[in-house]
């Protein structure tokens, strides 16, 4: 599926959730069965890519990414949670949002040792949320190897954010 085509499918809300913010809303995406499937395929094939053993999908819209990729290519997946969410021990970050503030926790005991993590997301914007799960993985010993996203706002830097985790994005906006 090439980018035009993904883009079709990803409306642009303005001034959602805020003033200024234009809201990349993936609903109509999700409700396209065949696009879905493609959309899954094509990041699952990045993720392949890397050598990654394990998923690491964030809350909420990066669940839906990361449970069909997990099924897909048969790979653990580790749920990234907002705080308070996750039930046994935690590790926690805060980050700033494009539209606010907010945390990430991850199980304590969620990696056996070393393993190559892959960080699954829908949007990658300021690149926040995508680097506090670079954090908690690195706190817990595993390696984040990748951040594989549907979609990259170019213009708000978080490729750069990541530092040394490669992004690979389906579809790149400003
Ligand atoms: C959105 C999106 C990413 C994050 C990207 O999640 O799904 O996780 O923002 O922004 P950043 O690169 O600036 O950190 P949001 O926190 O809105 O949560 P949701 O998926 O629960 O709607
Ligand atoms: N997460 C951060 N910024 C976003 C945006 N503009 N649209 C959808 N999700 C986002």
């Amino acid at each position: 599926m090439d980018a035009k085509t993904i883009s079709k499918l990803v409306r642009k809300v303005p001034d959602y959730p805020q003033p200024g913010v234009v809201f990349r809303d993936i609903t109509p995406l999700l409700a396209d069965a065949d696009a879905f499937a493609d959309v899954v395929e094509a990041m699952s094939t990045r993720i392949e890519a890397h050598h990654a053993r394990a998923l690491v999908a964030l809350e909420a819209r990066g669940f839906l990414f990361g449970a069909a990729i997990a099924s897909r290519l048969q790979m653990p997946l580790h749920l990234a949670r907002k705080p308070g969410k996750l039930p046994c021990e935690t590790v926690r970050r805060s980050y700033a949002l494009e539209y606010g503030e907010d945390g990430l926790e991850l199980h304590a005991d969620a990696f056996a040792g070393d393993t190559r993590c892959a960080i699954v997301d829908d949007v990658l914007a300021t690149g926040g949320t995508a680097a506090a799960a670079a954090e908690l993985i690195s706190a817990l010993g595993a390696k984040p190897v990748c951040c594989v996203v549907l979609l990259e706002l170019e213009s708000l830097g978080g490729r750069k954010r990541l530092g040394e985790v490669p992004v690979e994005s389906l579809l790149i906006d400003e």
